[in-house]
């Protein structure tokens, strides 16, 4: 049985955890593959809100196997945090979890750097400051710690000692300090010790569940467009957020993937810094947000909102192989008299569906389609025959434009809000 891959189509935040909670009702097993804390996934357990950020967002069905991959950096304070609130909310989800052995570890000088150089304009992007750059840094610069060196606490102190050696100067130079490595060390004890247990081979627990023909999903973090090799670098994340990071980012080959879902609001966000053609700095804007509840999940910085941006979702399903979309927030559009759709780029070359360039050179401006509105309440369509025929007209414009098939239409945060076309395993 093939592995489904749940994607994030635009700048993140698209609803992946209600997408993957969702399709976890017919899965086994979920395996995160890339990213760190820096995610924050909103599942809801009933009406209790949870958001995770460490663990796969399937955690919430016990029996569903909970993977991180080795494209992941671990934050082992985070992620004991939180199996304390799942433990909070009557989940105790430890014995469900695998965290690769080959993940590389954040540790405290990493959010030390990530916080001093969000200090300084010059070097800002408006990251989570949750160490993740750093932490990717010393990974490829093969100076990272893997998980599986806290089996061993001598090397594991004395890699510890040597990454906080070479990141004192740049610590130094940003005006900070770096604690000693026991002052490090101690208040990380009790989240190491239970992080041991929980280590293991993620590659072969995948392509072993797959072997024995369960369904797994792939759980994207961030999304295509913070991908640090697709995104709009260098506002971007460190990782690889798009489907080839499920790949490496879980030692998986790609043929078994079957099927590439791409999540997209139905309308674009954006946290941090970066550039966000079609964003809304207006009172049209500030009514999504307000709608929406758009705050980051991780930090709760009000999220950047704007129209829907196709040639950025065509790109998306380009370099993703997306196969079909999950279109969530639809809901958040009920009541504007117009809605606008960003279906083509205006640049010096003249008029282009794709995306152009995003970088310092960009001169496009957004072509805008308008489609009318919708004024009564969606949240309790569960069918799409339940929509106004304006709310069809606007998906119809949309799988049209991307050529691509709805897999899903979410209408509310709630698990049951959502009108599924597709299911993601075939019975
Ligand atoms: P993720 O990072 O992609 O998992 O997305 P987040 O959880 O960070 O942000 C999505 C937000 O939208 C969360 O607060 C969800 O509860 C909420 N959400 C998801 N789908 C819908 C929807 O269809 N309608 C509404 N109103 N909210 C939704
Ligand atoms: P989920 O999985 C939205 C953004 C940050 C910043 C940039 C780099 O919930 O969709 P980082 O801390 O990764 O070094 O920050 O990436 N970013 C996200 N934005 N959703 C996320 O995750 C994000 N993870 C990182 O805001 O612009
Ligand atoms: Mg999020």
């Amino acid at each position: 049985m093939p592995a489904v891959a749940i994607i994030g189509a635009q700048w993140g935040d698209e609803g992946k955890g209600k997408v993957v909670d969702l399709f976890t009702e017919e899965a086994e097993m979920v395996a995160r593959y890339a990213g760190g804390a820096n995610a924050g996934h909103t599942l809801y357990l009933g009406n209790t809100k949870v958001v995770m950020r460490l663990v796969p967002s399937g955690v919430l069905r016990p029996g569903v196997k909970c993977v991180l991959g080795q494209g992941m950096v671990v934050d082992p304070l985070a992620l004991d945090q939180e199996l304390r609130e799942l433990l909070a909310h009557g989940r105790d989800a430890g014995g469900d979890i695998l965290v690769s052995e080959r993940a590389h570890l954040v540790l405290p000088y990493h959010k030390v750097v990530d916080e001093l150089r969000e200090k300084d304009p010059g070097l800002s992007i408006g990251t989570t400051k949750r160490g993740i750059g750093p932490a990717y840094e010393d990974k490829v610069g093969r100076r990272g710690i893997q998980a599986q060196t806290i089996r061993y606490p001598g090397q594991f102190r004395a890699a510890v000692d040597r990454a906080r050696k070479a990141w004192a100067p740049t610590v130094a130079a940003l005006g900070g300090e770096l604690a000693s490595v026991e002052a490090m060390l101690e208040p990380l004890q009790g989240a190491l010790d239970r992080l041991l247990p929980m280590l293991g081979d993620a590659s072969r627990a995948v392509n072993d569940a797959l072997k024995a023909g369960k369904r797994v999903l792939l759980e994207g973090a961030q999304g295509t467009l913070l991908d640090v090799d697709h995104g709009t670098y260098p506002f971007v994340t460190s990782s690889s957020s798009t489907a080839g990071g499920a790949c490496t980012g879980l030692g998986l080959g790609p043929r078994k993937i079957r099927r590439v879902v791409g999540v997209t609001k139905a309308y674009t966000t954006r946290v941090g810094g970066g550039p966000f053609p079609t964003e809304l700095n207006d009172a049209i804007g500030q009514r999504i947000r307000a709608n929406g509840g758009e705050f980051g999940s991780v930090t709760g910085r009000p999220r950047r909102c704007g129209w829907l941006d196709l040639p950025a979702l065509r790109y998306a399903a380009q370099v993703n192989g997306m196969d079909g979309l999950a279109l969530t927030k639809l809901d958040v559009l009920t009541g504007f008299s117009e809605l606008r759709v960003c279906v083509a780029y205006d640049t010096p070359e003249g008029r282009t569906l794709d995306l152009p360039d995003l970088g310092e050179g960009f001169q496009g401006t957004p072509v805008y389609v308008s489609l009318p509105g919708w004024s009564s309440p969606i949240s309790g369509a569960r069918r799409l025959e339940d929509l106004p025929p304006e709310a069809r007209r606007y998906l119809d414009f949309i799988e049209e434009q991307i050529d691509l098939p709805f897999d899903l239409i979410s209408v509310g945060p709630h698990r049951e809000e959502t009108i599924i076309k597709v299911a993601p395993f075939p019975s």
